[in-house]
């Protein structure tokens, strides 16, 4: 089990965690995920952030390659969830650092998650703060909601090296370290995966950020994200700032996806009519039934969407759980900038368009048409109707973009 020198003299130090498959809701499968932690090797020798408690062991060994770990003079907490710092009572026994750096909020999430922490020699650094290890130093950015209200970003001016936590994640696990290092779709697909289910919500704090980064004319040649894989080079890095930008500004295409769940093929029938109207209007769709996906899935599908088309039956008065979930899902994660439609099929009660319509609508979304709802097997006429709800949302997803 060795380290890696990603540049000289700085070292990854983190772990694969082949396993994972639950990240608070957001699925991991098939890939898993890493804990990338840093050791920066100077007068002041650093280890950046740490592992999730189980992968304790791996740190200290991958440590233990390159120095002592009470060679470590100081620990920087980047990020205080446990994904981060589990290991971190147990480095912090092992380093006896002289200091613990960490943002103001840094500090008061210790504190609410770590018995003991009054024994720490904890530091407090803030945006803009510089703290000098010898030939290098490093600089610290906060970085509010990114992913928790004590986030921050670890800049080396001298090494044009960005250490930045969750931001630019993806959940890959592999044992390639750089992101040049496999197929720039896998890694396209990954970061997309991830700002849709974790950050979306932080959308506004990524831009500011990312205005921060401009206006301090932070120099960076690697971005070396605590969780996935590690851009390096300008072009990877302007790349990686780009995507942020993109998935911030939540601009998206002429796509649909659409979304339901069914109990006797009624809704499903209505689903795939609607899906043929959107294909002849000219916008492409996906079609995907709760029970085959993943509410993750969902959302890293809508990134690209200015569309979103959700069915259910009506089920006990209300709609079918799987739909229910994941509109709960979608809700938390604030997309912005959608249309939307609903439709669905219905015994007796036939609550659901409605429930639907007023789901979407809390999210903010426009519904320029009006749902379909039929009872029982869908006709001829309704799946009729069905394909002219798709063709209509269609075109005025059409014009809503070309509109800019
Ligand atoms: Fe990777 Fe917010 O923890």
């Amino acid at each position: 089990m060795k380290s890696l020198e990603i540049k000289k003299d700085i070292f990854w130090v983190g772990a694969v965690d082949y396993a994972s498959r639950d990240f608070h809701g957001y699925s991991l499968s098939p890939q898993g995920t890493t804990y990338n932690a840093y050791v920066v090797r100077d007068e002041k020798n650093v280890l950046f952030d740490t592992v999730k408690h189980e992968f304790t062991g791996t740190l200290v060994c991958r440590l233990s390659k390159l120095m002592k770990p009470e060679d470590i003079d100081y620990i920087v907490v980047n990020h205080v969830e446990l994904d981060h710092s589990g290991a971190l009572p147990r480095m912090i026994e092992l380093c006896k650092p002289e200091a613990v750096l960490c943002s103001p909020k840094g500090k008061s999430a210790i504190e609410a998650h770590f018995p003991g922490w009054e024994a720490w020699p904890l530091k407090v650094v803030k945006s803009g703060d510089s703290v000098s290890i010898g030939k290098r130093s490093i600089r610290f950015l906060e970085t509010p909601m990114l992913h928790w209200p004590d986030s921050m970003f670890s800049h080396i001016p001298e090494d044009r090296l960005l250490i930045s936590n969750d931001a630019f994640g993806q959940n890959i696990a592999s044992s390639e370290r750089f992101a040049d290092e496999i197929d720039p779709a896998v890694v396209d697909h990954a970061m997309t995966e991830y700002y849709h289910n974790i950050v979306l919500p932080y959308s506004p704090q990524v831009l500011k950020v990312l205005g921060q980064i401009e206006e301090m004319k932070l120099e960076v040649d690697m971005i070396a994200p605590d969780h996935g894989l590690i851009f390096r080079g300008k072009d990877a890095v302007r790349s990686c700032l780009e995507t942020y930008r993109r998935f911030a500004e939540q601009k998206t295409q002429k796509r649909a996806v659409i979304v339901y769940d069914t109990m006797w093929h009624s809704t499903r029938k209505m689903a795939h009519a609607i899906a043929e109207g959107l294909n002849d209007a000219g916008v492409p769709s996906r079609i995907m039934d709760m029970k085959d996906n993943h509410h993750s899935a969902v959302m890293t599908e809508l990134a690209r969407c200015g569309l979103v088309i959700v069915g259910s039956p009506t089920h006990n008065n209300g709609i079918m759980p799987f739909v229910s979930a994941m509109l709960t899902y979608m809700k938390g994660l604030r997309p912005k900038n959608r249309l939307a439609g609903a439709f669905g099929s219905y015994g007796w009660s036939g609550e659901c368009v409605k429930i639907l319509s007023e789901a979407l609508q809390g999210m903010g979304f426009d519904m320029p048409v009006d749902p379909v709802r039929h009872r029982c097997v869908p006709t001829h006429e309704t799946l009729g109707a069905c394909h002219a709800m798709g063709k209509a949302l269609a075109e005025a997803l059409i014009a809503r973009c070309d509109e800019g």
